[in-house]
């Protein structure tokens, strides 16, 4: 294979971290296609020079964004709560045009955030790949295109409805790897006042929690602001302030404007500075990163065949994208967890990608519950354990791994 090359820079990229052959992170599936079950290795690299952290290989789009797309925004209520926050928080940002502002989202999934501004009368567009969540945003009053967004996209939005105020994503930029073909429909996209603000989990708290389940595949990368000031300086535009974000447990919400469009608050040269002082520029702390990941991996597995032994019963709770890795990486199936609980209904009835557990629907959960619970839902984790008092009150327990393996 050709030495692999960052994305962002064209530089060689160093791999850090290898997390082995991986299934589809949202890929449940049926016993029926375990036979055909897609796998590739999953290895992370990093960047010195455009100090990006990101997969070395990725399955095509296509095989991840789809029809059968398993992961629907609105499945917790305090997601709802802080999109609506992020919505309100664009709305009265000061960056919008005072008449028919014009915003754009970029993967609103079900619309679960854009429907804020449906509801308040705002010209609106969301782009969303996966056509059955862009139908069901569709039903609920967004209006909702199916395409893969870059340059010709925002050109024939241009057409249409004109430049936009505001260009917004959340958890959605670290998804694609023409990036840099996103960020070029942006800069025809957005007016010269216009905003970019958008989320993602946050390589900091990746490297500081050893939540190495936030890789996967559709995370082709993890960013930092350095990482995200070089990618959009290359193409003329600026970061403007950056806003820590407690989702995804640990993310940034990044605000960037053509070059010389607005004043750079000081918080970009103090989350700069602070990525300084953690590291974030050098390899060496990936590779700390990777060991703690293997020790991770071992305090996981050997707590998890230990309770087995004692004859207690273990499930999951959540059956994430980032489940999909640990159980991968671990090794871990059915043999010591039993199923996986999780409120989403495409995903009940089918086993989980790669080790095949099966999931079930929440109402097992509550009808039997099990002696330990893996919380791989651990993002919402203050969600979950306010509406669990009665496991909990009858003895069960919580099993996490961030940010170290541990009974709670
Ligand atoms: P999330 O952590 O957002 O996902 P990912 O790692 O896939 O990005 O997904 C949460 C999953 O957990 C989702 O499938 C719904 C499920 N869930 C429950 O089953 N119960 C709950 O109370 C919550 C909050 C989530």
């Amino acid at each position: 294979m050709n030495k692999p090359l960052c994305r962002i820079s064209g530089q060689p990229l160093t791999k850090v971290v290898d997390l082995g052959r991986q299934p589809m992170g949202n890929g449940f599936l049926l016993p029926e296609q375990f036979s055909s079950e897609y796998f590739y290795p999953m290895e992370a690299g990093f960047c010195e020079t455009s100090m990006m952290f990101q997969l070395i290989e990725q399955p095509a789009p296509e095989q991840m964004f789809h029809e059968q797309y398993a992961f629907y925004s609105s499945t917790s209520r305090f997601m709802e709560q802080h999109f609506a926050e992020f919505a309100q928080q664009v709305m009265q940002s000061g960056y919008l045009a005072k008449s028919d502002p014009f915003v754009v989202e970029l993967g609103c999934n079900d619309g679960i955030m854009l429907k804020n501004f449906a509801q308040a009368g705002m010209r609106h567009l969301g782009i969303e790949p996966s056509r059955n969540v862009a139908e069901v945003a569709n039903a609920q009053g967004v209006r909702t295109l199916s395409e893969f967004f870059a340059e010709d996209v925002a050109e024939q939005i241009v057409r249409t409805d004109g430049q936009a105020d505001a260009f917004i994503a959340a958890n959605v930029m670290c998804h694609i790897p023409d990036i840099q073909g996103v960020v070029k429909g942006i800069r025809t996209l957005l007016k010269p006042t216009g905003v970019v603000m958008f989320e993602d989990p946050y390589l900091g708290d990746v490297i500081e929690k050893i939540s190495y389940d936030q890789i996967y595949d559709e995370h082709v990368f993890l960013f930092s602001a350095h990482s995200i000031q070089y990618l959009f300086n290359l193409h003329g535009m600026e970061l403007i302030d950056v806003q820590p974000q407690k989702t995804h447990g640990g993310s940034m919400r990044y605000v960037l404007a053509h070059a010389g469009a607005y004043p750079v608050k000081e918080t970009v040269a103090q989350l700069l500075q602070q990525e300084l002082s953690i590291g974030l520029h050098r390899l060496s702390s990936y590779q700390t990163f990777s060991k703690n990941v293997e020790q991770s991996r071992s305090d996981l597995v050997n707590l998890l065949r230990d309770l087995k032994s004692q004859g207690k019963r273990i499930a999951g709770y959540g059956a994430t994208s980032k489940s999909t890795t640990i159980l991968n990486y671990c090794g871990i199936g059915s043999e010591l967890i039993e199923y996986i609980s999780d409120t989403t209904p495409i995903k009940q009835g089918k086993f989980t990608p790669g080790v095949h557990i099966p999931v079930r629907p929440y109402e097992d959960f509550k009808a039997n519950p099990p002696d330990y619970a893996v919380l791989f839902a651990w993002n919402h984790a203050e969600e979950i354990m306010a509406k669990e008092k009665a496991f909990m009150d009858a003895g069960g327990r919580w099993i996490v791994h961030v940010p170290k393996v541990q009974v709670l």
